[in-house]
Parts: C-alpha cells; structure tokens; sequence
C-alpha cells in the first residue's frame, strides 16, 4: 500500500482541529472546534480560556476526524502535530496529544510549523510549483516566503509590528465591531469609498517588510479627533480606506518580490486571506505576471485548520523528518 494518511492536530490559538489527509492532497476529514464565542466578549483570544477548551475539546475533535476519515490507527502512517509558533499553553494541548497517540500506537510523529501548514494548504487545490512565493497574512503573521523546493522556507519579509490581521482586528475593534473583526472590516470596506487619505508602509526602497502599527494609529487617531470634534466618519469609509491602504501594501510588495525572484507561482495563505478585497486585488495586480500561477485556496482552507498540518506533516514525513517524543511546543518557533 503506496497511499500515505497522516492525522493532522493543531491547537495553537483558538481553534481545536484535526484532520485526516491522503497522500498529501486529498482531504479525507477535517474538523474545527473554534472557541471563538467564548473569547468574543473579551475582544481577543484569552490563552487561559483557549488552553482549557482545548485540553476540553481535543479528544472529541480527534475521534472525529478519524470516525470521519473512516480510518483506524492502524491505517495511519504518521500523526502531524503543530509545534509553534502561537500561545505556548495551548500549543502544549495539541503537541501532548500527539506524542500521546503516537507512543499509543507505534506511529512516527512529525512536528509542524504553523506557517508552514498555512502554505501547504495550497497543496489541497493546486500542485506547488518551485520556485515559489507565499503570502502569509494570518492575525499572528504577515510574511513573504520564498521556496526553492519542498521544506525550503526562506523569509524574504515579515512585519516589523503588528500583523494584518492584528490591524484589522484592533480597527475593528475601534469601529465597534465584534472580534474577530477581519471579515467585519470586509463586509464594510464592500459598501464604502475608500475617500479619508491614510498611511502606506513602504518602508526603505527594495525592503519586503511590513509595518501596520501607524496606519493603525492613524485609524485610531482620526476616529478620536472626530468625536472630540462632535463629527461623525462613516465606519464604511473608514473600512474601505484602511482595507484599501493594507492590501495596496502587502499586493504591491508581493508582485514586486515575485517579479524580482522570478518565480513560478504566487500562493495566498493565512486568514487574511479570505478578504475578498485583498484576494480581488491580488489577482488583478498579477495580470502583470501572465505567466505565473495564482492560487488562493477557499476561505476555509485559509482559516487555521488541521488538514493543512496534515499536508505540511506528510512532506515533512516523506522527507524523512521525524519528531521524538521530547517534541515540545515552541512558541516562537522558526520557519
Ligand atoms: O490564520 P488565522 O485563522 O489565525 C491565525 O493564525 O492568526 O487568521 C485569523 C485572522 C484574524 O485576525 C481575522 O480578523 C482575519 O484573519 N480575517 C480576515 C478576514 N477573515 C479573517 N481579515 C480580513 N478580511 C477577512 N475577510
Ligand atoms: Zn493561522
């Protein structure tokens, strides 16, 4: 039997998921507790509250994924385990887990780089195409990696504050609008004129960085001077201006960087991903590129999920990379 199944498990901020996956490519279940509810009056994800629902959700969200795989343990080839980055607790839920199961039934197990799962989502919709560049934009990151070849992550960029969907969220929360706000932000930006005039980051000439902390500020400033002034902005103004400013940013450095690296394939990952002003932008923008691929997997693909630990797990297996049972979570693990 040549097909590879790799359980995929990923518990690093405040969804519990797990996943069965086939050879890398073929999703044979994927299911995602998200404890968002509990962590919206608070505005943000609360790591004690997201550590108690995993170590509360996990062995449900597991069982699941297999009964719904229809596989056994004895079907399995691996089990695939985010290691980091994220919140340290609840990264400890999933990775325990995992050397649980894995010392349970004799399977090897491999740890995973959450970005890393991030990119290889794509793998579910499209054959990846080397040399390659992936737009990471998630609510913990906001990356450009460049890859030669399976496993071969070079940062080419990152974001020197905040990370988008960060900014998107803090803004939100400034217009009033329920956490998370990226998809609130969206849904508004589609209705307004992008009109108030705000920041744009380029940063030195030639830098693939990123930095949303002052148009952040900039956002939370002109929301303050209006109300001290009795005035009134259109939150849908203020969405279309802010989501026009980010995408302007990350769409023109990715273009620029795939242009640069001559690349085959551009990739979108991460929940930033799902804005549909972004994702437009994008494939207009790369028009300019007619002969380089663009692939933006469906939105729940781009959310944290744990099919997309399973994909990265199965290369990262098939390569031969093994984790033992002192795998620990890292919360600032490198990519
Ligand atoms: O990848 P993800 O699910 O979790 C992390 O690894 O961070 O990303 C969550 C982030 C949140 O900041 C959320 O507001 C943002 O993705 N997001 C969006 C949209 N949908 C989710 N941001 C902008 N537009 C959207 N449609
Ligand atoms: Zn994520």
């Amino acid at each position: 039997n040549e097909n590879v199944h790799v359980l995929g498990i990923e518990t690093s901020c405040d969804e519990t998921a797990a996943a069965v996956v086939k050879n890398g490519k073929e999703i044979l279940s994927n299911v995602v507790a998200s404890q968002m509810e509990s962590h919206r009056r608070f505005g943000g994800v609360v790591p004690e509250i997201a550590s108690r629902h995993h170590v509360e959700q996990i062995t449900l969200v597991m069982e699941e994924a297999m009964r719904q795989a229809g596989v056994s343990f004895s079907d399995l080839d691996a089990i695939a385990v985010t290691a980091g980055p994220g919140l340290v607790g609840a990264l400890l839920v999933g990775v325990n887990a995992a050397k649980a199961l894995a010392f349970a039934h004799g399977l090897p197990l491999v740890g995973v780089h959450h970005i890393a799962g991030h990119i290889y989502a794509n793998q579910l919709v499209a054959e990846m195409k080397f040399p390659l560049l992936a737009l990471v934009v998630s609510g913990g990151h906001t990356e450009l990696v460049y890859m030669e070849g399976h496993g071969a992550f070079q940062v080419i960029g990152e974001t020197r504050d905040d990370a988008a969907g960060e900014a998107y969220d803090k803004v939100a929360r400034a217009l009033g609008l329920p956490y998370p706000g990226g998809p609130h932000i969206d849904r508004l930006a589609h209705e307004g004129e992008p009109v108030i005039d705000l920041p744009r980051a380029w940063l030195e000439e030639g830098s693939y960085d990123f930095s949303f902390s002052g148009l952040k500020s900039a956002v939370l400033n002109a929301l303050h001077n209006a109300k001290q002034r009795g005035e009134e902005i259109d939150p849908r103004q203020m969405a279309a201006s802010f989501q026009a400013s980010v995408v302007d940013v990350l769409v023109t450095k990715t273009v620029q960087a795939a242009k640069e690296y001559g690349v085959r394939q551009v990739l979108l990952a991460g929940g930033v991903a799902a804005n549909r002003g972004l994702r437009a932008a994008l494939q207009e923008k790369m028009k300019e590129l007619p002969d380089v691929e663009l692939v933006i997997p469906p939105l729940s693909l781009c959310t944290d999920n744990a099919a997309m630990i399973a994909v990265a797990g199965t290369v990262l297996y098939q390569q031969g990379k093994r984790a033992d049972l002192a795998l620990n979570a890292n919360p600032s693990l490198p990519l």
